[in-house]
């Protein structure tokens, strides 16, 4: 049997610092579980804007179809920020998500006991948080047409149009029910019935996909509005939640910052099956290359690793290996280690990029 394989494309900034963490981690699956991947690495961003002025060369391209899973680290920076639009180092993501079809994007929202005190919420409200927000990644209002900013009259007039297929909403409501099987069994469906026509048929067509496959999953429907104070006020509610590509880009920074730091955030983004059943994929973290920081070692692996855990889980099919993963990473953080952006107000020496690692390492070896 052939290894699993793996593209990583590490990008720019904090990127390959993090990147050099989750190294260890795969290193550490190959020697020691038994779980050897074909690992791969190649440019992407500003990385490959410099080498082949283009921020994704086709054979980079070509390479992402063909792997099980590519991992991503970050992309972007002041270097680049005057570059013409279409070779802007994002746009190498943009076209990865793109050209692979990636269009589920699974971001979850998970407290780790020891930094329940670290959120702007009370305790009790977001202790043992774990839910997932399932937002549609490829088509609604950042995708419609018409658009663009026009003249009427005397005056400028911007347009964007919401718009969603059958097949599109299917596709992604199956996807969260899916998941929603493996974990606690409960879909919330968001989106503005009230006021949007495509809320209306997102609301029909997620409900004709529940009685058809997956009647065994509990759902419920709820305005986006109300979703998003209900998030707030006591997200242990939740455990699946699926919506459109704009709410799903609010909700999910929304659910995102129930948890804390932007350095402790996965996710991964999934399309549709490939010849050998497992989904594309492609897991990132939701930060950036963090420029202020970067070359510093300041940078927090941990959402990084987790992307990688999430991989681990919906690529490879190692939900033991991914709980283990995530259970390491709780472990060196109630050992009390921090890196600079989870150090903050409690006055602990932070610990290092490599350091980190390190820890979530030894914590992985003393789980075997
Ligand atoms: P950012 O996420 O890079 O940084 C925001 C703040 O969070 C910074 O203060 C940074 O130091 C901190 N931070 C982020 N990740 C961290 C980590 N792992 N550990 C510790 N601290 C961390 O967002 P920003 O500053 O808006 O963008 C910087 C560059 O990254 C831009 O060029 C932007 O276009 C790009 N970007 C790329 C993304 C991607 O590759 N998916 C996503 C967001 C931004
Ligand atoms: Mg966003």
């Amino acid at each position: 049997m052939t290894n699993p394989s793996l593209l990583i494309l590490p990008g720019d900034g904090i990127g390959p610092e993090v990147m050099a963490e989750v190294r260890k981690i795969i290193d550490w699956y190959g020697a020691k579980r038994d779980m050897a991947f074909d690992v791969s690495e190649d440019l992407v961003g500003g990385a490959a804007y410099d080498k082949h002025g283009t921020p994704l060369h086709d054979d980079t391209m070509a390479k992402a179809q063909e792997v099980d899973a590519v991992l991503l680290g970050a992309v972007g920076g002041p270097k680049y920020d005057d570059l013409d639009f279409s070779v802007k180092p994002e746009r190498g993501l943009l076209r990865l998500r793109k050209e692979m079809d990636l269009f589920a994007n699974l971001r979850p929202a998970q407290c780790f006991d020891a930094l329940a005190d670290f959120s702007s919420l009370k305790k009790d409200v977001v202790a043992g948080l774990d839910i997932m927000i399932v937002r549609e990644l490829t088509s609604g209002i950042y995708f419609g047409e018409p658009r663009g900013i026009i003249e009427e009259g005397n005056e400028r007039v911007g347009i964007n149009t919401q718009r969603y297929t059958e097949s599109e909403i299917a596709r992604v409501a199956k996807a969260a029910f899916e998941l929603a099987r493996r974990r606690g069994n409960k879909v919330c469906s968001m989106e503005k019935a009230n006021v949007m026509e495509s809320g209306i048929l997102w609301r029909d067509v997620v409900t004709e996909v529940h009685q058809a496959e997956y009647s065994d999953v509990e759902l419920s429907h709820m305005y986006a509005d109300a979703g998003a104070m209900q998030l707030c006020r006591w997200p242990k509610q939740f455990d699946v939640i699926v919506c459109d590509n704009l709410f799903g880009d609010i909700l999910s920074d929304t659910a995102a910052m129930l948890t804390g730091s932007l350095g402790m955030l996965p996710s991964a983004s999934l399309g549709a099956p490939m010849a050998n059943g497992r989904p594309k994929a492609l897991y990132e973290p939701v930060h950036g290359s963090a420029p202020d920081i970067a070359g510093q070692g300041k940078a927090n692996p941990i959402a990084c690793i987790l992307s990688f855990a999430m991989a681990l889980r919906y690529s490879f099919d190692q939900g033991a290996e991914a709980d283990r993963l995530e259970q390491a990473v709780e472990t060196v953080l109630a050992q009390g280690l921090r890196t600079a952006d989870l150090a903050g107000e409690e006055g602990v020496t932070p610990v290092n990029t490599s350091e980190m690692g390190d820890a979530i390492v030894a914590a992985l070896e003393a789980s075997v």
